[in-house]
């Protein structure tokens, strides 16, 4: 993952600006942080462990610049393995991931390897091109030099990696090179030239940018640019997010959570007036693919799809999608951010023969670039790394995708169910405290529900366990006696929670499977508008709400519960530990 910049400023105070831009990235990653720039002749490093906030703003006013945000993958978090590498004349930054890194540590045993991270690899092979050229040619034009590295580092590095460079011998210019899904965009303007992994991170200098396609490699600087091979990669207007209002609550969680009625609401007005989902012929078949919460969203949305449009549908998570070759049908992509690697690779596995949807959040992401057909989910960015109101908004327009697709009208519903939603997020707070005490102190929850709340109940845990870091697992509640049952023991420390809504079609079997976990001394926790219906000592009271739309009220009590035991355990709730918001790695 890691999001990288670079720029060179005829103005100066590059560090300032890199650090800006950095800000905009932190979404990729923020294990560690660091800025080098290049003065004189040197490169100047300064570097931290931590999120960009803690980083200095002014370490030099240098014209030339890079900068990173880390997600770890090869080595430790640490300040040795935090970017800007050096070497020599060389200094990068790298987002990606290089496959064969140890080979080429084995190629070159007499070098001195200073990190963990793969990307020393890159660092070292480019360094060991440019000199064999500079070695045997005393006249370099046209940046001959980088160019055979490039060539030559390219076919000699596997995996898919985005790199800037600097380099001491060209004070004015940054080089860069993209191989496989890591993306990069470029922004140029008499004054500056510059590179970045996102071109929101560019944004406050340019109102348009060139996006680096796989394969693409060049430099940039003030005034001018040269991207091979090609070199015919069009402008694109960077779509700004709208401008983020500030925050509700004390943490971005908090607030976005919050915001989902309102934020609903607003996205169904604008899918009314702007909505071309009618634009689909009816597919025969439906593949939906994502990964996380947008995973969960696909798998609520099929219950939807199958129910009313009576479409026969899969859902995979990206990484494991396999083709049913010789079916005709659509694929749906969910994906927030639009840059989730293992949902990019999966579209580039489809064989081009079926038509492609991209429910997207990000549009100029490469997802929404790449698909037929994109349907934005208009719930504005979503900072907070562990998703509430992207999901809820995934959810949203898989609704109405399926009511189009089968003529059903349910605005009157939704309109009612936005209501239902703000009344109970008042009431959440004072409705579950009883019940977060006893999540606190359980070093297991079970989250157990039937039909279409399945799905829910995975995204709870998800939610459980990436915000509070605790064990949650999910499951059907009609799988419990078919082994699950087992662990049920009063002397453990252990939770069952079961998502109960009164409008179930299988109200009365779940009433059954509450009664079979109570009476072998289980800890039962309902979640339901009926828990007077149920033996058992803890609840969450809840709005009575139709079998279809069950899902965004009682992911809304998910939401909560794993935010108040965060909350409780002291964690960090809008950057959870060891995560990032796009994930851009396979
Ligand atoms: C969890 C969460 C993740 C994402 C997943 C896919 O709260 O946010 O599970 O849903 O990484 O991300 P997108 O939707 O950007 O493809």
């Amino acid at each position: 993952m890691c999001g990288l910049i670079g720029i060179v400023h005829k103005e100066g105070n590059v560090c300032e600006k890199i650090h800006k831009g950095l800000e905009y990235l932190q979404y990729r990653g923020y294990d560690s942080c660091g800025i080098s720039v290049m003065e004189d002749g040197e490169f100047y490093a300064n570097k931290q462990i931590g999120p960009i906030s803690g980083l200095k703003k002014n370490c030099h006013s240098g014209k030339i610049g890079i900068g990173h945000t880390r997600w770890a993958t090869h080595g430790c978090i640490s300040i040795k393995n935090t970017h800007p590498f050096m070497h020599k004349n060389l200094a990068i930054v790298h987002n990606g991931i290089i496959e064969n890194h140890s080979e080429i540590r084995d190629k070159y045993p007499d070098y001195h390897w200073k990190t963990g991270c793969d990307t020393e690899s890159i660092l070292k092979s480019t360094y060991e091109h440019l000199k064999e050229y500079r070695n045997i040619n005393d006249e370099i034009t046209d940046h001959a030099d980088w160019n055979y590295a490039f060539e030559k580092m390219s076919e000699e590095l596997d995996g898919s990696f985005a790199v800037a460079f600097m380099d001491l011998s060209y004070p004015d210019t940054l080089f860069f090179i993209r191989k496989g899904l890591s993306p990069l965009s470029i922004a140029v303007s008499d004054d500056f030239g510059a590179i970045a992994s996102d071109c929101l991170a560019l944004s406050d200098m340019s109102d348009h940018v060139i996006d680096i396609e796989n394969g693409q490699y060049g430099y940039v600087k003030a005034g001018k640019y040269e991207i091979k091979p090609g070199n015919i990669n069009e402008k694109r207007h960077i779509i700004k997010s709208p401008k983020m209002s500030e925050k509700s609550h004390d943490t971005w969680f908090a607030h976005e959570f919050h915001t989902q009625p309102m934020v609903l609401s607003n996205a169904l007005h604008k899918f009314n007036s702007a909505f071309t989902l009618s634009d689909f012929e009816k597919p025969k078949f439906i593949d939906i693919l994502g990964c996380g919460s947008s995973y969960y969203a696909g798998c609520v949305g099929k219950y939807w799809i199958e129910k009313y449009a009576n479409i026969m549908c899969r859902v995979q998570m990206s990484s494991e999608w396999k083709d049913l070759k010789g079916y005709d049908r659509t694929i749906a992509l969910i994906s927030q951010s639009g840059e989730t690697a293992d949902t990019l690779a999966a579209f580039g596995k489809q064989l081009g023969a079926h038509k492609t949807v991209g429910f997207v959040n990000t549009l100029g992401s490469s997802l929404s670039r790449a698909v037929d057909h994109v349907v934005p989910t208009f719930v504005g960015q979503e900072v907070s790394v562990a998703s509430t109101k992207a999901m809820t908004g995934q959810m949203l327009s898989l609704f109405l995708w399926a009511t189009k697709l089968s003529g059903v009208n349910k605005q009157d519903e939704l309109t009612e169910l936005f209501e239902k939603m703000s009344c109970l997020i008042n009431k959440l707070p004072e409705n579950t405290k009883e019940v977060i005490d006893i999540c606190a102190n359980v070093d297991d929850l079970f989250i157990l529900a039937k039909g279409n709340l399945v799905p829910i109940a995975y995204e709870g845990a998800l939610k459980i366990k990436e915000l509070a870091y605790v064990h949650a697992e999910a499951m059907s509640a009609s799988e419990l006696k078919h082994g699950p049952l087992a662990m049920i023991n009063p002397d453990s420390s252990q939770a069952i929670i079961f998502l109960a809504p009164s409008s179930s079609s299988l109200w009365s079997k779940m009433l059954s499977a509450v009664e079979e976990v109570h009476s072998r001394g289980g800890k039962v926790i309902v979640i339901s508008d009926k828990p007077e219906k149920f033996n058992v000592n803890y609840s969450v009271k809840m709005p009575y709400i139709e079998e279809d739309l069950a899902p965004f009220l009682y992911i809304l009590s998910m939401q909560w519960i794993a935010y108040g035991l965060a909350i409780r355990k002291g964690n960090a709730i809008d950057m959870p530990r060891n995560l990032a918001k796009s994930v851009t790695v396979e």
